[in-house]
């Protein structure tokens, strides 16, 4: 039994920045993020008892042991939770730049998660799949539902995982401000991994967090673009500061992420509804009014091309491809 299954990307609004267990990828925080519908992963699994190893093979490519890695946590639990033992071909097909900070973990796992389960002949449900997804990849957890998820932190495997916060079916739309879509230097893993070892920054962050949470649901109960978009932006910074404290210390950011962070900046100032977030790499991320996309993208114009520039809506959570 073998079915294509598609999970969209979310962009964390709170960021999960930390791991309390990292062999269990329990985080130090409960995160809030976007599914978004433009960027995607499809994926397939077919466990073949005449395989003699586990094979990934991502848009058409056979992938080294790191990121088999990965996904073999996510088979293995697979197999054990439906007692088999047979190896796995996964096929996945990524509709978003891999490892670029664009969130192909997130919907790459999170895909997985829903491909695997099912080829296995596990009927899961929404949490017990956010559970499977979360420990491929921690973000992927928030895959498995649309619009606004909150990862809650938990303390062991069975009590973290996502839950569904909002549907976002109002004007709330994000722009993607691609400067740079390469593999980057340093992956979410060992970045997070760094800064909570060692920089003197992570306990404030920490310590941030509760209130950051609190008043970002309440700005989503409100719908209000405005207040997501300041509480998100403020959140995403004090993020990216605690790596300028790690040891040895480290940036996402490049000159061209600062150019786009500007850009929104003067995007405010001329009464736009815009505020940036970014993840593990140089890319910007506009949060703004869907009503306002167009709007945006043309300002956005005048400094970045059209290829750089990706409009992306609310998305849906995990599901099954006829
Ligand atoms: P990103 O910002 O794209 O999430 P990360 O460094 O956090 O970057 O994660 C990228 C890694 O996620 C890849 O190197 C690979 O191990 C894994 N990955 C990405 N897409 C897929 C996929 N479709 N199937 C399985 N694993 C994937
Ligand atoms: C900055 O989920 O990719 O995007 O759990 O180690 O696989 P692992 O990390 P990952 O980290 C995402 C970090 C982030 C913030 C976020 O998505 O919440």
């Amino acid at each position: 039994m073998t079915k294509w299954t598609r999970a969209h990307t979310n962009i964390a609004l709170i960021k999960y920045w930390g791991k309390e267990n990292e062999q269990l990828i329990i985080p130090k925080n409960n995160s809030l993020s976007l599914t978004l519908d433009a960027f995607y992963t499809d994926t397939q699994v077919d466990f073949d008892d005449s395989l003699s190893e586990d094979l990934l093979i991502l848009d058409g490519v056979e992938q080294d042991t790191a990121s088999l890695k990965k996904v073999q946590r996510v088979l293995n639990e697979v197999r054990r939770q439906a007692g088999i033992e047979s190896k796995a071909r996964v096929e996945s097909i990524n509709h978003v730049p891999t490892a670029a900070g664009l969130a192909s973990s997130a919907s790459g796992l999170a895909a997985l998660a829903g491909a695997a389960s099912y080829a296995a002949g596990l009927s899961l449900n929404k949490e017990e799949l956010s559970k499977l997804a979360r420990i491929g990849s921690g973000s992927a957890c928030r895959s498995i539902f649309g619009g606004f998820a909150e990862w809650v932190k938990g303390t062991d495997h069975d009590s973290s995982f996502a839950v569904p916060v909002d549907d976002a079916k109002w004007d709330i739309g994000m722009l993607f401000i691609v400067v740079n879509d390469a593999k980057k230097e340093v992956s979410s893993r060992e970045g997070m991994k760094r800064t909570v070892e060692t920089s003197p920054f992570y306990e404030g962050w920490l310590q941030s967090l509760d209130a950051d949470l609190s008043a970002i649901k309440e700005a989503i109960k409100g719908k209000s673009v405005e207040k997501v978009g300041e509480i998100a932006e403020r959140n995403a910074l004090k993020m990216h500061a605690t790596t300028l404290g790690a040891n040895p210390p480290f940036t996402y950011w490049t000159s061209e992420s600062m150019k786009a962070m500007d850009a929104v900046r003067e995007l405010r100032k001329r009464g736009f509804t815009a505020y940036f977030t970014m993840d593990a790499g140089p890319n910007v991320k506009v949060i703004c009014r869907q009503s306002e996309l167009e709007q945006i993208k043309y300002y956005l114009l005048t400094s970045f091309s059209e290829s750089q520039l990706i409009e992306a809506k609310p998305g849906p959570g995990l599901y099954l491809l006829d």
